[in-house]
């Protein structure tokens, strides 16, 4: 463990925060499937794993009980290199499995789970971080060999001592909770009975799946939904005895809950590549799909926008909306801050969730705090969550994922609807976000009269046009994305499309790319135009169109190779990219698809993994 000490100066005063940091074992973002059946579990628990990989890849590790032995192989690196790895004469009907993305400590194999206790009888997968790991060694495991340093192992240490001092596992497992602090999601093999699959939770994501003649539990619904979509949720600090034909849910008290599972809404397909070659591709391409499905899910009877009045008075009352988000979230809430301003006449702050923990803007009287997250787990959302909800303010999540913790923690949720996101670059999750922002803000106030369904119907229609047109953006990338920098440049609308376009390319491609409020250049970034260095500029907005041209010409006087992506009336000959005239406010979410192909293709041309760019995960549950 790792203490670190911060000091601040305020108001006079001198304060010191410490915090607590993991050294090693800290896998907080991580996935777990375990399976207990009657059929062979090992392709079961990869295959789980794999689509589990978005939330890390660092390394991969599984355990299969058989004849009361349990065989253990664990990998640096994806889920195909275990595969390869794994003894093909293995069988089992009962097993774990865990893929890793590492925060602080090496990824290497010794920290690769599933963890054993001494005597090799218990193996364990773990998600999360144990934040009392060096008391809990002082305590009870000082005459423990640990054959690795994460805070994992001590958790199975833990439950085999008190298994050895005479517990039943069950109550050596909820003991063992009790001890713990920090988050986990556990699942555990107890080499001694063959029929039993144990698995744990607090503060971080699982989900139990109840098959015929089978039960699972996972991370998500994604690792089990080609094979049930009767899911249980499972409550922090809770524990599970799973077996071939029942999940028993027991508190941390022992005491049993009686819980229904819910259909899970996920169709099988839905997280199959299909014929496309990335996941990326595929969810590019399923954009206007979502638009369409987002129009249907917010629409009554009548064809007019509904949505849970709850929300909308939530909004009509708070003096502020204060947006909340990370990343690609974030750029859909600078978005969404137009729509509530511009469209709802509603002042509006985005502000990143990161950020806004440690250096929060002045609060109005009454805000109002919606959290944008695809995933409804980050952690860093879930920081100013927790602390908003103290202060007592009201909260609302936008999320694509029903369940997930802001979307159980937050006093209301609204649905994306853009299906599973399995590429780790957000494409359709953001256009989802953009879409529900828009149908929100209208139904809040519509001062401007905004049809903001017919809008959306033409704009479904010019991304078909634009998704059309992919070898074009191919032909593009590989011409003008060559260089080791990019710039997008734009203006109002346009510049958020250009941070979000920046980003696409940035992570999947690993060229260094910038979005640049164009008006801004000429006072620095101008520095950094060589000759032949790469400008995209976005132009959908009327009022600053010639604005964002002068600023093309003053790159290109300095060497840039350009290539501009505008809207048809706005459009000049020599435009690589035109969109066909739709409302511009809504223009991002048209104007956002050739900056993802453009990512996609400068990726493929590279050579690049595009659905798992290094060091980033799509998960990200640590702060
Ligand atoms: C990670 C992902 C990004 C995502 C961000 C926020 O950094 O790599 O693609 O935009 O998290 O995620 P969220 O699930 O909260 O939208």
């Amino acid at each position: 463990m790792r203490i670190i000490f911060t000091f601040y100066l305020e108001k006079n005063q001198v304060y010191i925060v410490v915090q607590k940091n993991n050294k090693n074992g800290d896998l907080n973002m991580c996935g777990i499937v375990g399976y207990i059946g009657f059929e062979d579990v090992k392709e079961i628990i990869l295959s789980g794993l794999e689509k589990l990989e978005y939330r890390g890849y660092d390394s991969a590790g599984i355990a299969i009980l058989n004849n009361n032995e349990v065989y253990v192989c664990k990998e640096k690196g994806r889920i195909a290199k275990l595969r390869e790895r794994i003894d093909g004469n293995i069988s089992g009907t009962v097993g774990i499995g865990h893929t890793r993305w590492a925060t602080h400590g090496v990824p290497n194999k010794i920290n690769s789970h599933p963890h054993q206790s001494s005597s090799k009888r218990f193996t364990l997968v773990h998600n999360g971080i144990i934040e009392n790991e060096d008391e809990l060694r002082e305590k009870y495991l000082n005459d423990v060999n640990f054959t690795s340093d994460t805070d994992t192992e001590v958790i199975v240490q833990l439950i085999e001592k008190f298994v050895e001092k005479g517990e039943s596992v069950e109550l050596a497992i909820r003991h063992t909770m009790s001890e713990l602090e920090g988050s986990y999601a556990l699942a555990i093999l107890d080499k001694e009975d063959m029929d039993t699959l144990y698995a744990a939770k607090n503060k971080t994501p699982l989900l139990a799946g109840r098959g015929e003649g089978f039960n699972m539990i996972g991370s998500d619904a994604m690792a089990m939904i080609s094979l049930t979509n009767s899911l249980y949720e499972i409550e922090d600090k809770e524990m599970l005895k799973i077996t071939r034909n029942n999940i028993e849910i027991y508190t941390i008290y022992g005491n049993k809950v009686s819980r229904e599972p819910y259909k899970a809404e996920i169709d099988a397909s839905d997280i199959e590549k299909g014929t496309y070659p990335h996941y990326m591709m595929k969810e590019i391409e399923e954009q206007p799909f979502v638009i369409r499905r987002i129009m249907s899910q917010y629409s009554d009877e009548n064809g007019n926008i509904h949505m849970e009045p709850e929300i909308i008075d939530s909004i009509r009352a708070c003096d502020k909306l204060y947006i909340i988000a990370c990343g690609t979230s974030y750029h859909a809430g600078l978005i969404g801050k137009q729509f509530f301003e511009k469209i709802s006449g509603k002042p509006t702050e985005v502000v990143i969730a990161s950020e806004f923990i440690y250096n929060m803007p002045l609060l109005t009287e009454k805000p109002l705090f919606m959290f944008i997250s695809q995933s409804g787990e980050t952690a860093d959302c879930r920081a100013v969550l927790v602390k908003v909800k103290e202060m007592g303010f009201k909260t609302l999540t936008m999320t694509n994922t029903k369940g997930s913790t802001l979307a159980r923690e937050a006093d209301n949720a609204l649905l994306l609807y853009a299906g599973p996101e399995i590429a780790v670059a957000s494409t359709k999750a953001y256009t989802a976000q953009i879409a529900v922002l828009a149908i929100l803000a209208a139904f809040v106030e519509n001062k401007i009269n905004i049809n903001v369904f017919q809008e959306l119907s033409k704009i479904a229609y010019t991304m078909e046009t634009l998704c059309d047109d992919k070898d074009n953006y191919k032909k593009l990338a590989e011409k003008y994305i060559n260089n080791s920098h990019c710039f997008y440049i734009g203006r109002c609308m346009d510049y958020y499309v250009c941070l979000e376009a920046a980003l696409k390319l940035k992570e999947i491609s690993y060229i260094h790319t910038e979005g640049f409020a164009a008006g801004e250049l000429k006072h620095g970034p101008i520095a950094l135009i060589e000759e032949k260095t790469p400008v995209i500029a976005v132009i959908t907005q009327e009022n600053i169109n010639l604005n964002t041209r002068s600023n093309i010409k003053e790159v290109k006087a300095r060497g840039a190779s350009i290539l501009v992506i505008s809207m048809r009336k706005l459009s000049q000959e020599t435009d690589e990219i035109v969109i066909d005239d739709i409302n511009e406010l809504l223009a991002p979410l048209a104007a956002i698809i050739p900056g993802q192909y453009l990512a996609y293709y400068a990726a493929l041309k590279k050579g690049c993994d595009i659905d798992k760019p290094r060091n980033l995960a799509k998960s990200v549950t640590v702060e």
